[in-house]
């Protein structure tokens, strides 16, 4: 049996909970029998036998988990096969994600993580510190929510020599750009409504300002260019600026403007509010997150879909699990 052990029981970690417990019968056939055998949020825990079912009822009703155990007192008493760490996002610090991801590889543990902090803090000493304990760290759940990014570029594209990749990697800032060209609203009004529908981090700062955007473009470029990038070397630059007028500018002459973070080979790292034809494929609406590949090979890669959301991680998180454990593709 595979025991998981699951970190951060907010929204996301709450989600995979969901999906492991309602859609069982179809992820065993894939990986086999799986167990969850430990939860915890920051300061309570579950573990043993019990229903996960339950344990999500027991958070929502009661803001909590049955039992006083930290994560940490929990990782140091269970034994687990892997770990899915689901904590908030500190760009800054990682943690605390990185101490648990660090924990979990030294206990010869594989990791799924849907928190960009540990690895735009410790990319590669992460992937060092895996390779060294023969474990695997799946993090597709950290960009782009359910569009395929992580994989895409790691594996489907695997044979080419990767140029350049532009995108769209945050959905608070394209909403609120969309809105901004479509109806003439100013960027105050339309930042308090994009807040209330859930998808801005806990201080939205973090997404107008390009953080989010640029945290999600070093895991990228990291990944593809085999690079040891930080948030220090992406050049960022936010939305705040953007007025209705520059798109009614920018609209005459058949473009529009949309926050667009791009890599190239060269280690360029750049976030910035960028004019892009009406025409062109990246000019997206909505919360929406899109991303073109630039290839030898294949030449042009374009993948679109729902960067954020309860379900749509715990699709990416689930992939990962499917990818580690799949009965094709096992490789411990
Ligand atoms: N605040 C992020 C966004 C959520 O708007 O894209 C997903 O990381």
């Amino acid at each position: 049996m595979i025991r998981i052990a699951i970190l951060g029981f907010g929204t996301v970690g709450r989600g995979v909970a969901e999906v492991l417990s309602m859609k069982r019968d179809m992820i065993e056939r894939k990986i086999g029998k799986y167990g969850v055998v430990a939860i915890a949020d920051s300061r309570s825990s579950i573990s043993g036998e019990f229903s996960l079912l339950e344990a999500i009822a027991y958070k929502e009703e009661r803001g909590r988990l049955p039992y006083d155990k930290t994560p940490r007192e929990l990782l140091d008493e269970i034994d687990f096969d892997v770990l899915i760490e689901t904590t908030p996002t500190d760009v800054k610090t990682g943690e605390p994600g990185l101490s648990y991801i660090k924990e979990a590889i030294r206990r010869d543990a594989d990791v799924i993580t849907s928190n960009k902090g540990p690895l735009v803090v410790a990319f590669s000493e992460i992937m060092e510190m895996a390779e060294r304990h023969g474990v695997r760290i799946g993090y597709e759940a950290t960009v782009g929510g359910a569009m395929p990014v992580i994989k895409l570029v790691s594996r489907e594209l695997a044979g080419n020599r990767i140029f350049r990749i532009r995108g769209i990697l945050n959905g608070t800032t394209n909403y609120i750009l969309s809105r901004m060209e479509k109806e003439g609203m100013p960027y105050s009004q339309i930042l308090s409504e994009a807040k209330e529908m859930g998808i801005a981090e806990a201080d939205p700062s973090y997404d107008v300002d390009g953080i989010d955007a640029g945290a999600k473009l070093v895991i990228i470029a990291n990944t593809i260019f085999n690079i040891s990038a930080s948030l220090n070397d992406v050049k960022i630059k936010g939305i705040s600026g953007i007025t209705p007028e520059a798109f009614r500018v920018a609209g005459e002459k058949g473009y529009t403007i949309r926050l667009i973070a791009e890599a190239d080979e060269n280690g360029r790292l750049d976030v910035s509010p960028r004019l892009v034809k009406l025409t062109n494929p990246l000019a997206i609406y909505g919360t929406m997150n899109a991303l073109l590949v630039e290839t030898d090979l294949a030449g042009e890669i374009f993948v679109i879909g729902k960067g954020a959301g309860k379900k749509e991680t715990a699709s990416a998180i689930i992939s990962d699990l499917v990818d580690m454990y799949g009965r094709n593709n096992r490789s411990g």
